[in-house]
């Protein structure tokens, strides 16, 4: 599949063209993030065209009021949006007084490149002013993954013809709105402006939820020797300096900037910290912060990489995919999670979605130290209080916790009835992903320390949320809305009824071992949650006899009750200027089509794939995949990976393909809104748990390695009981180099193998 405008490279994305309809697009491509602070592909110089500006803060967010057609009992009052944060990449240029604005002078030249190896972003412009001046721009920007705080950029103008003035005007500035305001307030209030030198800084606060940010520059010229004349407006500070140049003679400026914030300062600190590390970065000078920078991105490929042989655009994809997962999240924080858009976009605000458990927890466990997807189930863990309260607003008592659909801290911010209240299905991952860590890490201390009280509040919940229906003398779960999010206030959906059924069995069984095995710790839960082993007994009645939906001619577990009733055409019959459906149909067409958004029944076979034979996972894939129109960024991985079990690597690899480019290639006709950060994760999955087929059965390590015919070879290497495991796919075969000290046993294809440590 060629790219339309982005040229292929293995470790480059190189646009070499200026497009102006596609500046928004390419802001999100070229989004540069360091887990604390990220920002869209912005110019640094001012841009009149269509552009969507955009810069964020890990753990930043405002409350913005929620806004309903008609309110109902249990709404949360505030949706929390991924603050749009002040600028501080801002650099004016202004030559013979006329402003360098790409909207408006000849380009004669345009590249930019994200260089996704060193974690660096450049571009080039040649342009010819109205006064018939020439000149070209050079920028190099990146946000250290050394100091989550700073960003550097390397500014120069150079003048090609003629000669001119030439002023540059780097800024910080605090007049910053949301595009998607809720009722276009203002989410900032300017406090402080604060110069000194080369040095200068905002100290603003977020409205209603206080966050305090310093936003800092120092910015000095290594190519002449000026200092800055300071202006200071209302919310704004900037440096100017002017200077005449003869063609062939260049301006150069390095701006370091970024964020402090309260989360990690008092409030007091945050300027004279701030000016303290722009001091340390410009006294350790570019060049050395971009060497160490580009340092610790090739810790990160060190494990993270996955090498495809013989396709270029796949390589450019799966490092593109792996590149934005590490610039959104880098597990330092258990803070702070993965939000949708990562730090590229305004849309889906809060932080948190049950996307990380699902979909993002196996990327960063197989590819960082366990601590990560900790810090991953420990965020969880802290929130569990806010999750209880959640489920108190419903009216469920007793410790149950219901975990938020979409948050910030804890406190759900979803507000739409269909999902707020009845997509709970999520509260399942939440425990399922601590079942995940644990089988894949053998971490024995996190249920006994943290784990089991969540799973406890989760089964609770579960325990409470079901009712006993006499004529099927089976408890059922009414009024839900599962992960195919076109059926809305559903009965009895399958997948949330089973993983109800495993949390509950699960969280009496783990009770059980923590008791036996860690009786200090479960003396404590027990005080605090006043567990008892009749309750336990209690959870595993439920689940014995919790209501599957099932029909019998068909052999096939039911989305939900009544699915049969529906007109079942596959979804390859839809006219295709009417899809995505979601575009072109009103809501309850959708609510009553057969169209599925994304895995929904074939999700729960995803997860408990040891549930289920070849012949049962056939059947249902066969029966549910053509129903499904993947309109969730979410679907095509799973998909992907339940092919590759299936052995159809056709299915497996045009399913790859979706999640793999959906961003590169704008498969959706909205990656100027921002890039899909958690199905990048899939990406990932796909390749590992689907063409290599990792999983983990009965406790081993298991891989049933294909290679899809498209590639020579690909090579990924995972952390496993903390050591690196490569795996090498080749035509002609595959084999396994393992790093650890001790032999392991792994199945190859149901077969044990052990694995001998690797010596040189
Ligand atoms: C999907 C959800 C997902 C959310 C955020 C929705 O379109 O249906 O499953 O949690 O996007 O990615």
């Amino acid at each position: 599949m060629k790219s339309v405008y982005l040229e292929e490279h293995p470790w480059k994305i190189i646009e070499s063209q200026f497009d102006p309809q596609k500046v928004k697009a390419s802001e999100s491509i070229f989004s540069l993030g360091n887990g604390a602070m990220g920002q869209r592909a912005n110019f640094e110089e001012q841009y009149s065209g269509p552009s969507f500006q955009g810069s964020y803060i890990a753990g930043v967010y405002y409350p913005d009021k929620t806004r309903v057609g008609w309110w109902k009992n249990g709404y949360p009052e505030y949706f929390a949006k991924v603050l749009n944060a002040p600028n501080w990449i801002g650099i004016d240029v202004s030559i013979n007084k006329q402003p360098l604005d790409l909207h408006l002078v000849e380009v004669n030249h345009f590249r930019r490149e994200l260089d996704m190896k060193n974690g660096c972003y450049t571009r080039e412009v040649q342009f010819t002013l109205a006064d018939g001046t020439e000149g070209q721009l050079k920028s190099i920007r990146f946000l250290s993954l050394n100091e989550g705080e700073l960003g550097a950029i390397h500014y120069t103008v150079e003048i090609l013809k003629g000669q001119a003035e030439v002023e540059i005007t780097p800024y910080v500035d605090g007049g910053i709105k949301n595009e998607d305001a809720n009722w276009d307030d203002p989410f900032w209030k300017h406090l402080e402006t604060f110069n000194t030198g080369n040095f200068s800084a905002l100290r603003s606060s977020t409205l209603k939820s206080n966050f305090d940010v310093c936003t800092y520059m120092y910015t000095e010229l290594v190519s002449h020797d000026l200092a800055p004349e300071v202006d200071e407006s209302a919310t704004k500070v900037s440096h100017r300096y002017t200077t005449v140049l003869q063609a062939g003679e260049n301006l150069t400026l390095h701006k370091y900037g970024g964020y402090l914030q309260s989360m990690n300062h008092q409030v007091a600190d945050l300027i004279p910290a701030a000016q303290q590390l722009a001091q340390k970065a410009a006294a350790t000078g570019w060049e050395a912060l971009q060497k160490t920078h580009a340092q610790a991105w090739h810790t990160i490929w060190e494990t993270a990489d996955i090498q495809i042989d013989g396709d270029v655009a796949a390589q450019q994809a799966i490092r593109f995919n792996i590149f934005q997962l590490n610039q959104t999240y880098s597990g330092k924080d258990a803070r702070l999670n993965i939000g949708p858009k990562g730090f590229t976009g305004e849309k889906y605000g809060g932080s948190t979605y049950w996307d990380t458990e699902a979909y993002c927890l196996p990327f960063y466990m197989a590819t960082k130290s366990e601590t990560v997807a900790r810090n991953l189930l420990q965020y969880r863990y802290n929130q569990l209080d806010k999750a209880i309260e959640n489920a108190e607003k419903l009216g469920f008592r007793n410790w149950a916790a219901l975990y938020p659909m979409v948050t910030m801290n804890g406190e759900e911010c979803h507000n739409e009835w269909e999902i707020t209240f009845e997509e709970i299905h999520r509260n399942g991952a939440i425990a399922y992903a601590i079942f995940n860590y644990t089988r894949y890490t053998a971490d024995e201390s996190y249920i006994p320390e943290m784990g089991l009280e969540v799973l406890i509040g989760i089964a609770r919940f579960w325990a409470q949320r079901v009712s006993f229906s006499t004529p099927k003398n089976k408890y059922v779960m009414l009024g839900v809305t599962g992960p195919n999010e076109y059926e809305n206030n559903v009965n009895n959906n399958w997948y949330t009824n089973y993983i109800a059924r495993w949390c509950l069995q699960y969280a009496a069984q783990q009770a059980e071992v923590v008791a036996k095995t860690h009786a200090a710790d479960f003396e404590r839960i027990q005080r605090k949650t006043t567990l008892t082993k009749a309750e336990c007994k209690q959870w595993e009645q439920i689940a014995s006899q919790l209501y599957l939906p099932y029909d019998e001619a068909q052999q096939l577990y039911l989305q939900q009750d009544g699915f049969l009733d529906k007109e079942l055409l596959p979804a390859s019959e839809l006219p295709p200027n009417e899809r995505p459906i979601n575009q072109h149909w009103s809501w309850d067409r959708i609510l009553r089509s057969p169209y599925i958004k994304q895995a929904d029944v074939l999700q729960g076979f995803y997860f408990f794939a040891d549930d289920f034979s070849a012949d049962e996972l056939q059947r249902h894939y066969d029966f549910y995949e053509p129903l499904t129109v993947h309109e969730s960024s979410l679907s095509p991985c799973v998909h992907a990976i339940l092919a590759a079990r299936l052995g159809n690597m056709a299915d497996a690899y045009r399913f790859y393909l979706q999640t793999a480019r959906l961003d590169l290639d704008d498969y959706n006709k909205e990656v100027h809104e921002g890039l899909h950060i958690t199905s990048m994760a899939g990406t990932w999955m796909s390749i590992v748990e689907g063409f290599a087929g990792m999983q983990i059965q009965q406790g081993i390590l298991s891989f049933r390695p294909q290679l899809p015919k498209q590639w020579k070879a690909f090579t990924f290497k995972i952390l496993y009981k903390k050591a690196p495991l490569e795996v090498q796919l080749t035509t002609a075969g595959c084999q396994f180099i393992w790093h650890g000290k001790a032999p392991i046993s792994i199945l190859v294809d149901g077969e044990q193998q052990t694995l001998q440590p690797y010596t040189a």
